[in-house]
């Protein structure tokens, strides 16, 4: 059963106030050439580095950018420490998703008083442009957040980093903002996520999916939105649940090895050009059937896009009481079938394509079948 409830505005009561996504970091093989990646295929520009030329021994890390949502590519310079070990076990995949905060002390005390786990404790960094104020905690798996305060800081991306200009000049595709972050949790972990967020970030349960919304012929899921108290910040929990073959929640954990980060997904004002520009540039997405695109216009009504064009780019359309939304999903995004990105246009509606799950889980078992994991 769906049930929607709207965040309120109520962050005088906030003990967790925050404003955005400050950034999100991978660990990945080799940042540099991942960096060349999401610059040419998803538009990304560089903006920073630290690595063995700043005075960092241990890694290096590229910063891109593209409007408000700032990736972080970090890669490990040696064997056996925590990077490259989160590399072995998991794969490229997402460690740090960075929350702005006001105070970055007060979150720390805020979050673990409650019961989160110090990951970072508050430390203060600076150089010649002022400084940052950073804390931590542990969140499923081995994915943290990161609370990141800048209202003192003029550089360009975090202390101990340098510009860095690239004669590899791209293009943007448009992407201006993080909607949403993903995780996958294990079996009977939902409860334990979705009260974390609750009673140690203060956050609430605004959308509840259980497995009669998302299951298909073969398998399911069960998904709950958590969404702090202004809602810029939003974070869906899927657990698995039983079905006849193994559920994609389950193939992600298998080849993740632990719950983890399993879509990011990236707002854009006009998802047709900025689709049509992706898939120039060689991203993959999944397919829908064309049956998809002849119930459309029954299932949500008069949009402003022409269905042809939809049908072409296999964008998918949900509607709810307060608009609709078009939004698709990429293959993933690494060889390892687990983290990939969705593209996501909001025209009034505030939901996430409910009515789009099993037109799009029946393509994930599709690729799930040919990987020989369903
Ligand atoms: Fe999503």
């Amino acid at each position: 059963m769906e049930t929607l409830t709207k965040p309120t505005n109520a962050t005088d009561k906030d003990f967790l106030p925050l404003n955005g996504t400050d950034y999100i970091e991978f660990y990945v093989g080799n940042a540099k050439q991942a960096s060349y990646f999401y610059r040419s295929a998803f538009g990304f520009s560089a903006l920073a580095y630290a690595g063995p030329e700043t005075g960092v021994r241990d890694r290096a890390s590229y910063v891109l950018r593209q409007n408000k949502i700032t990736l972080v590519l970090t890669t490990p310079l040696h064997p056996g420490n925590e990077i490259s070990q989160h590399i072995e076990k998991h794969g490229d995949g997402v460690k740090v998703l960075a929350l702005m905060v006001d105070d970055a002390y007060k979150s720390f005390d805020e979050t673990t008083k409650r019961g989160a786990t110090a990951y970072l404790q508050p430390k203060t960094l600076k150089d010649d442009n002022g400084e940052v104020r950073m804390s931590g905690i542990q969140l499923y798996g081995d994915t943290v957040h990161l609370f990141i305060e800048r209202k003192n800081y003029k550089g360009i991306f975090l202390p101990g980093y340098k510009a860095w200009t690239s004669t590899f000049e791209t293009k943007s595709v448009g992407l201006k903002h993080v909607d949403h972050c993903v995780g996958n949790v294990g079996w009977g972990e939902m409860n334990t996520w979705v009260d974390f967020y609750e009673k140690v970030m203060g956050f609430r349960n605004i959308l509840s999916f259980d497995d009669k919304d998302i299951s298909t012929e073969y398998s399911a899921l069960m998904s709950k939105v958590m969404s702090n108290g202004n809602g810029y910040v939003k974070f869906p929990i899927n657990e698995p649940a039983e079905g006849k073959k193994k559920s994609q929640i389950e193939e992600y954990l298998e080849f993740y090895h632990s719950q983890g980060v399993q879509h990011i997904a990236m707002a854009t004002d006009n998802i047709i050009e900025t689709v049509t520009e992706l898939r120039k540039r060689g991203v993959e997405f999944l397919s829908v059937p064309d049956s998809y695109y002849e119930e459309l216009t029954a299932r949500v009504g008069s949009i402003d896009e022409e269905i042809q064009i939809l049908k072409k780019l296999n964008i998918l359309v949900d509607r709810d009481d307060e608009g609709y939304l078009l939004q698709l999903f990429s293959k993933p995004v690494e060889d390892r079938p687990t983290l990939f990105f969705e593209i996501i246009q909001r025209k009034g509606a505030q939901s996430f394509g409910k009515g789009n799950f099993k037109a799009l889980f029946e393509s994930i078992e599709r690729e799930q079948e040919l990987r020989g994991n369903l």
